[in-house]
């Protein structure tokens, strides 16, 4: 009986150890991604994106999509950067400054509650924008 019990202690514990572990990663700031060299979407800009972006942005719609997020834009492939409403491209929206601040009715990326972007990366986004935004 004893045996038992000093059995589920022992699982319990490690129950504990491993939540304990899990609840420290709200302490840490998101993985930022590190980019050598000039950013492209294959170096380095489309894992971002993806990590970044494409959380809300694919197609179909992912359950945490919000309402009025554009349908056609599935920003986890390169084919998607030209595809946005009304012809723009996303390379348009970053030199607009979307990265920066709200664009007429268009609140400024990531949304407030999603994991934000660090400085570099905004600096990698905007590089990549300004140089044509390359494959
Ligand atoms: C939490 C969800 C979410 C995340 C994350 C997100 N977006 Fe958005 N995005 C939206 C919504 C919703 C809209 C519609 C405009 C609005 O509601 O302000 C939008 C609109 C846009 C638009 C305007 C397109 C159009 O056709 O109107 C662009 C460009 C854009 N997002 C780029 C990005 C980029 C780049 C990132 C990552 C750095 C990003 N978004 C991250 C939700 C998100």
């Amino acid at each position: 009986m004893f045996k038992i019990l000093g059995f589920l202690l022992i699982c319990c514990s490690f129950l504990l150890l491993a939540c304990s572990e899990a609840d420290t990663l709200g302490d840490e700031p998101p993985t930022e991604i590190v980019i050598e060299g000039t950013p492209t979407w294959r170096n380095g800009i489309g894992k971002l994106v993806e990590l970044k972006c494409a959380s809300c942005h694919q197609v179909p719609a992912a359950s945490y999509t919000p309402h009025g997020t554009p349908s056609t834009m599935d920003l986890r492939y390169f084919e998607s950067v030209g595809m946005i409403r009304r012809g723009d491209s996303l390379e348009v929206w970053i030199n607009a400054g979307i990265l920066e601040q709200k664009l007429g009715g268009i609140r400024k990326m990531p949304l407030e509650y999603a994991t934000p972007l660090t400085d570099r990366e905004i600096t990698y986004l905007k590089d990549w924008a300004i140089s044509g935004s390359p494959e």
